[in-house]
């Protein structure tokens, strides 16, 4: 996939250096050259003989050979490179980075660069959100420079919080993605998807639910961003995790949560797909204190939830899509073609609850998707990560229709 790519690979002094060797073998598997040059810092958390090692080439702290005096001409290889990717980008780093002080190797090398030029930040959580790291950031994206942004979890510093590299295998995909581009099919397509069940409160500890597990929803927000999609994730209440640059994950609880979510999303995106089991009714006064046992509960006063996906239907723009899903019990192709109409769908995916193996909780799914034109396909029984796979395709032959 990368062959013959020339990657730069600027390390920085950080304890998340000790990942990049591990990113090193990735490129070079995937047939990249790779350039190692890392700050004085950086040697104190991993070796230049591994990076050597690992790269095949020198790792280059200094511009002169301080035995027989080479140059390590910056200017080279500025040239030479194909993309750059600082990783870990310190906080001091992504400062000179941002101002253009040129005060070693990397960063006059950094300089001189004509490629794109990717950084991954790794410090602790009160350096990342310090107003002058959130500018150093700002004003490096404004230079067309890509962020790769740091995960959500433990620092080295015992913190937790926002702060963490990237994990190598996803800055790989990050690079390959760079360089696909052109090829992936929808690159430039932003994608709202929707996953999970929603949890209507009764008071703040008891709620109502149901048994999504969001992984319907889940395998397609990660397909469409492999595929090159941006994709803005809004599910409601699940163990799942999900780890791909191009998505941004939003995290909900109720169906009103959700739907201020998926509205505020919905404006920018080419494709939505509704695959949350969103609640139809919800407490009409949820208790704002824990209610005692003593006391019970006789009965509980429902209101209808407001149809997320029928208000998109009513937004919806000549040129967007919007599919929703349908869980059926009976009469499932006529109940489904009448959600199609009645909530201004392009398609709907239709679950039959019927179909053995098939639905909530479960691994495999089996669908029957039907389009506005009055076609219809049906998958066999295949993991949810196939079926998305499938609801994708047929989403790229009806972008491809629009477009064409
Ligand atoms: N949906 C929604 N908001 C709701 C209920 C459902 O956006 N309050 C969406 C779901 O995400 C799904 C589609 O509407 O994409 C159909 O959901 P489904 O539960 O099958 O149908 P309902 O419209 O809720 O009708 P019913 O429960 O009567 O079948």
């Amino acid at each position: 996939m990368l062959q013959g790519k020339k990657i730069l690979l600027g390390i920085t002094g950080s304890i998340a250096a000790y990942k990049v060797p591990l990113l090193i073998r990735l490129l070079i598997k995937e047939g990249a050259e790779v350039q190692v040059i890392l700050t004085e810092n950086a040697r104190d958390f991993v070796t230049p003989l591994t990076l050597a090692t690992l790269s095949k080439r020198p790792a280059l702290t200094y511009p002169f050979n301080e035995k027989d005096g080479t140059w390590n001409s910056h200017v080279d290889m500025g040239n030479w490179a194909d993309l750059m990717l600082i990783a870990p980008a310190s906080a001091a780093t992504l400062s000179k980075m941002a101002t253009g002080l040129a005060d070693n190797l990397l960063l006059t090398t950094y300089l001189s660069a004509k490629c794109p030029v990717f950084f991954a930040p790794a410090m602790d959580l009160d350096m990342y959100r310090h107003p002058t790291t959130e500018r150093n950031i700002s004003t490096l994206q404004s230079f067309g420079y890509t962020l790769i942004e740091p995960q959500v979890g433990e620092l080295a510093s015992g913190l937790c919080g926002a702060g963490r590299m990237e994990e190598p295998e996803n800055m790989l995909e990050a690079i390959k993605l760079f360089f696909r581009k052109d090829t992936l099919p929808f690159d430039g397509k932003h994608f709202l998807i929707s996953a999970g069940p929603t949890w209507e409160p009764i008071d703040p500890v008891r709620f109502i639910g149901n048994h999504s597990s969001g992984k319907m929803g889940f395998a397609l927000a990660l397909k469409a961003a492999q595929r090159g999609a941006k994709v803005s994730l809004v599910t409601g209440p699940t163990h799942l995790t999900i780890d791909h640059p191009n998505i941004m994950r939003t995290d909900v609880l109720s169906a009103s949560e959700m739907n201020l979510a998926c509205q505020e999303a919905f404006a920018n995106a080419d494709v939505t797909i509704m695959a949350a089991a969103v609640a139809d009714f919800t407490p009409s006064a949820p208790s704002q204190v824990k209610i005692k046992k003593e006391k019970g509960i006789e009965s509980i006063q429902l209101k209808p939830t407001v149809d997320i996906l029928s208000g998109l239907g009513g937004l919806k723009k000549r040129d967007q899509l919007l599919i929703g899903f349908a869980l059926e019990t009976d009469h499932e192709t006529e109940n489904a073609l009448k959600k199609l109409h009645n909530k201004n769908l392009d398609a709907i995916v239709l679950n039959s609850l019927n179909d053995e193996g098939a639905g909530f909780g479960g691994d495999n799914n089996k669908v029957t998707i039907f389009d506005r034109n009055g076609n219809h396909f049906e998958t066999g029984l295949l993991s949810k990560s196939e079926v998305a796979s499938e609801i994708l395709d047929i989403v790229f032959g009806m972008i491809n229709k629009e477009e064409g």
